[in-house]
């Protein structure tokens, strides 16, 4: 089936919602997700929001802390951009309804909302609810989506690949995007779905690596989808790893919020181990557990390597019972199913896969290369990041840049033209998949080697090995997507794949230790900082 809308926004999480709610305003919207509209990372954000809000904090401290955690491969104009947008991105999703918690003691100083503290921050900054903002947040956004007749929301439709200028039924070189051919889980055909602008709002790539806090959506889509249609992909080597991700077999991505290393939380060796029992943050950093997630993370993992562990501990059962259960509400409920009492006992953390800085090249109103296609929220790299995201950036970002998306395609409208007619998706030379195991397989096998070969720590040799297995397989998924009929694990595998890939040839580009990028080869830092630019 071909359908066409105004605008078609592709993922429905922070930044996909954003950019509707304001489209909205005058144009008619079609949002899709590939599960359930909830179903992305934005919906288990735990911490919160970054913006300057606090008398005693600047525009600048915000800039600053946002560029030392980023080792200053950021770009300066996009981090000016998105700290001086925060405090009226927070007062919109305050008008939508976010009950942000209120400050304590600050009102007479005429602070409105309580501010936490998380790593790599200089003041506090961070609004949030408990520790469950990112729920709040999308719980605002579906209602107002929902209540807007401009907005069309449909779940269970996966985009495969962007339509371009190239499957027009006269062949136009162009590169300009129509829109997005897309997988119908219910009708199990392919709908073709044309707007006069497209914006990616996939989200990250968490789900390349075996240990991920990201949920099992996040297999990096939209970066696959627009490297395939042309679009060049920035820092894709630079992984953020969150320092804190419950040790658990069963619940396996749960992550712990840093905002309690934030109010106090110590690092901890387990009993049993030489030294067990103490802190070990002071032996790495003089910001202790606030130092930026890449150095905490690096730390965690050196003890675990050193010591021969299976996790270190996080504890803040030093604190007042009521002020962790009060902070804390999420963390403490679902611990205690699992018998951890953290107001008495200390958790099992490791690090895991959390941030994908990398991804799909905008400038600062949300345009790619390719004419009539944004990008925003996960999916981008508009420059904010640089080397290692400061801990409650991301949202920011998804609220400023599906802002401007929204706001450059409405000023510009009368300048994008309607899509031309689109050839249908061919399914006529392909049958059923006879072997869903090798997709199975596949898919275990690019999370195993991308966690033991482009981890927190990585050599020339072992991104080689990553490198030499991305090859084979890729003949192995490229033959099965040329022969089979799509199925939704295939289309994800596809995508998988092309993110590793992008992944460790950047990763192998990097003759330097920067930020998240740490390798024993390269372990200077060199004097200048330059984006990894891969262009197809
Ligand atoms: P997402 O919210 O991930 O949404 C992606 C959307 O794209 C989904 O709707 C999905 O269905 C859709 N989609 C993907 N592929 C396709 C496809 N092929 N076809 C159709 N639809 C598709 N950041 C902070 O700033 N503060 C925090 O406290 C914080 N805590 C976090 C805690 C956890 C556990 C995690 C995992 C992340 C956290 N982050 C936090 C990061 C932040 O949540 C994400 O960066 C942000 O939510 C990404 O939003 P997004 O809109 O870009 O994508
Ligand atoms: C957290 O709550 O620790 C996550 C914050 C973030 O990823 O920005």
């Amino acid at each position: 089936m071909t359908t066409t809308h105004d605008v078609i926004i592709i993922g429905s999480g922070a930044a996909g919602l954003t950019a509707a709610i304001n489209l909205a305003q005058d144009r008619k919207v079609l949002v899709l997700a590939k599960g359930a509209l909830d179903g992305g990372s934005t919906n288990w954000a735990q911490g919160g929001i970054a913006a300057v809000l606090d008398a005693g904090d600047s525009f600048e401290a915000h800039v600053e802390d946002t560029m030392v955690a980023g080792a200053g491969l950021n770009d300066r104009a996009t981090v000016e951009f998105v700290v001086s947008e925060a405090p009226a991105a927070i007062d919109r999703l305050a008008q939508l309804g976010v009950p942000f918690n209120a400050s304590e003691d600050g009102e007479q100083f005429g602070e409105r909302w309580h501010l936490t503290r998380e790593g790599g921050h200089s003041h506090r900054r961070i609004v949030h609810v408990d520790d469950a903002t990112g729920h709040a947040v999308q719980v605002a956004l579906l209602k107002a989506a929902r209540a807007n007749p401009n907005i069309t929301l449909v779940e269970d439709l996966i985009a495969i690949d962007l339509i371009t200028s190239r499957h027009g039924e006269r062949y136009s070189g162009d590169g300009h995007v129509w829109g997005v051919y897309a997988f119908n889980k219910k009708t199990k055909h392919v709908d073709a779905l044309l707007g006069r602008a497209t914006i990616l709002c996939t989200g990250g790539a968490g789900r390349t690596y075996l240990f991920s806090t990201a949920p099992r959506g996040a297999t990096g889509d939209g970066i696959a989808m627009a490297w395939r249609a042309g679009c060049r992909v920035s820092n894709m080597e630079m992984n953020q790893f969150h320092p804190t991700c419950l040790y658990n077999l069963e619940v396996k991505n749960f992550l712990i919020t840093e905002a309690v290393r934030g109010e106090g939380g110590h690092l901890k060796l387990p009993p049993g181990v030489p030294g067990g029992g103490e802190r070990f943050m002071p032996r790495f950093d003089p910001r202790e557990e606030l130092a930026p997630r890449d150095i905490v993370a690096r730390a965690i993992d050196h003890e675990i390597k050193r010591l021969g562990l299976d996790y270190v501990h996080l504890d803040i059962s030093h604190k007042d019972p009521e002020f962790v259960k009060h902070h804390f509400p999420t963390i403490y409920a679902r611990l205690l199913d699992l018998d951890i009492d953290i107001t008495k006992e200390p958790i099992p953390v490791v690090p895991a896969q959390h941030y994908t800085c990398g991804g799909v090249v905008i400038d600062l109103d949300g345009r790619t290369d390719l004419p009539g296609l944004y990008a925003a929220g996960e999916v981008s790299e508009s420059g904010l990041h640089g080397a290692n995201r400061l801990a409650s950036n991301s949202l920011l970002e998804c609220f400023v840049f599906g802002e401007a998306a929204a706001k450059h395609i409405r000023a510009h409208w009368d300048d994008l033209p309607a899509p031309p007619p689109i050839r249908p998706w061919d399914e006529s030379r392909v049958t059923n998949s006879d072997e869903e195991v090798i997709v199975q397989h596949n898919w275990k096998e690019i999370r195993r080697f991308m966690w033991d070969y482009v981890g927190i720590v990585r050599t020339t040799k072992r991104l080689e090995r990553a490198q030499h297995r991305v090859a084979l397989l890729a003949q192995e998924v490229d033959d099965y997507y040329g022969n089979f009929r799509v199925t939704p694990d295939l289309i994800e595998l596809r995508n998988l794949l092309e993110v590793a890939r992008l992944i460790v040839r950047s990763a192998l580009h990097r003759k330097e230790s920067r930020g998240l990028h740490y390798t024993l080869d390269y372990l200077d830092t060199l004097a200048e900082a330059v984006d990894t630019v891969l262009a197809p």
